[in-house]
């Protein structure tokens, strides 16, 4: 077995591990990332796309910023929609000038790999049977395989930014975590089509066929999704019915949902997941690691990021000064606003969806709730400061 040493493991390269690689490069902390699969399987993966102000301050300000800077489109509202009206929130001048930015996670993905490389900074791609160990002493050890050799990573810290099915959190020993969940009896069907988006902003529509959603990732690219069973197959939505569905959904009088040719095609449950603390000894767990959100108030990506931001952080008073107060905060400083996201996803999810039996008094209380969002701005003030993102927690 060949041994080789770092100072931070980090295990994953999504959004989560290659932020945090690259914050801790600029802080002169080595790092070394393990990721499972290919580089191009990695930089296809279609996933979210919305980020809050705060999140590409910190890109910008970490350097990681450029293209999207150029590419990412501002927004400064959404439409919700529903009993046949659109209605807009103006998230800016409701939450103090802050905006979102449209950028695909995609594409923050391949930039932030761009940068790991040209920085110089071990990144592997296709590693096998990632275990970590001694994570209750000051020497944790993270096993791998790759290129057919069996490798040995000491570290004094490992960042598990693994995803929902990474093994970081299961390695944690049973008793230790308190995990909290919901699942919802929704999956998102969701295209990316190449096809001028029909709106300006993002459309939430409620409509009695199921919810609907309409983004984009360019003024060539939308991406629509429509709310389906959790355990429907791509199979059972050809083109035509997703098309069929989504003007039925989103279709208004006097507007027209453009259609295209459909580049993917994927089925996403939905979940709600928490789990606590998101630390055992050396082991630091950020991102869907340790917290899944429902996608519909697009957090899940901004959440990872807030959690590697406020590791860094931590991490570098740590290194520096052997200050462990942020370390010993992490957990309780990530939770607040991971369990603040977990609240307004579930929040903009029961308000949207229709159940497969909709009891007549739940969607009384659907509709009242969007018409109260829509017309009283003490409401939508709510809904944009969360959408935007909470500056103080
Ligand atoms: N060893 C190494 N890498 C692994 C392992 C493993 N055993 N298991 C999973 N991985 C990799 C995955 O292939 C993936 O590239 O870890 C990475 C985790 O990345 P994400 O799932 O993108 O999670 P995260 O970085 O926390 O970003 C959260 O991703 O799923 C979306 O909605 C979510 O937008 C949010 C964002
Ligand atoms: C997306 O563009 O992929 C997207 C936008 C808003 C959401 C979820 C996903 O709430």
């Amino acid at each position: 077995m060949n041994t080789t040493r770092t100072q931070v493991a980090i295990v994953g390269a999504g959004p989560a591990g290659l932020t945090l690689a690259h914050l801790l490069h600029l802080e002169g902390i080595d790092s070394v990332v393990l990721e499972d699969r290919s580089r191009e399987y990695v930089e296809a993966r279609i996933r979210a796309g919305v980020l809050e102000q705060a999140i590409v301050d910190l890109l910008v300000e970490a350097g990681a910023g450029e293209r999207l800077q150029r590419e990412g489109l501002v927004h400064h509202g959404i439409e919700l929609q529903f009993a046949g009206e659109r209605h807009r929130i103006p998230l800016s001048d409701l939450a103090g000038g802050r905006a979102i930015v449209i950028y695909g996670q995609t594409e923050m993905v391949k930039d932030l790999i761009a940068l790991r490389l040209a920085t110089g900074g071990p990144l592997l791609f296709e590693v096998d049977n990632v275990s970590v160990h001694d994570l209750d002493t000051g020497r944790p050890v993270v096993r791998y395989r790759h290129d057919g050799r069996e490798e040995e990573l000491e570290c004094d810290v490992i960042a598990g930014c693994d995803g929902f099915h990474g093994i970081c959190r299961p390695s944690i020993p049973d008793g230790i975590l308190s995990e909290f969940s919901r699942e919802y009896p929704f999956g998102w069907l969701g295209i990316l089509a190449a096809v001028a988006p029909s709106s300006d902003e993002l459309v939430y529509a409620h409509n009695e066929r199921g919810f609907a959603l309409l983004s984009l990732r360019s003024p060539e690219l939308s991406r629509l999704y429509v709310q389906c069973r959790p355990d429907d197959d791509v199979s059972e939505w050809p083109d035509d019915r997703v098309w069929e569905e989504l003007q039925l959904r989103l279709g208004l009088d006097g507007w027209t949902l453009a259609e295209g040719p459909v580049l993917e095609k994927g089925v996403t449950g939905m979940r709600s997941y928490v789990c606590e603390p998101m630390r055992y000894g050396r082991l630091f767990i950020a991102g869907d690691a340790a917290h899944i959100v429902p996608p519909t108030g697009a957090k899940g990506l901004n959440l990872a990021l807030h959690d590697v931001r406020v590791l860094a952080e931590a991490l570098v008073d740590w290194f520096r000064s052997a200050n462990p107060v942020g370390l010993d905060a992490y957990s309780d400083t990530c939770l607040r606003r991971v369990w603040r996201a977990e609240h307004f996803s579930w929040w903009m999810t029961q308000m949207l969806h229709r159940p497969e039996e909709q009891d007549a008094f739940d969607l009384k209380l659907q509709l009242s709730q969007l018409r109260y969002v829509t017309s009283s701005p003490a409401a939508a003030t709510a809904l944009a400061e969360n959408y935007v993102g909470l500056t103080s927690l």
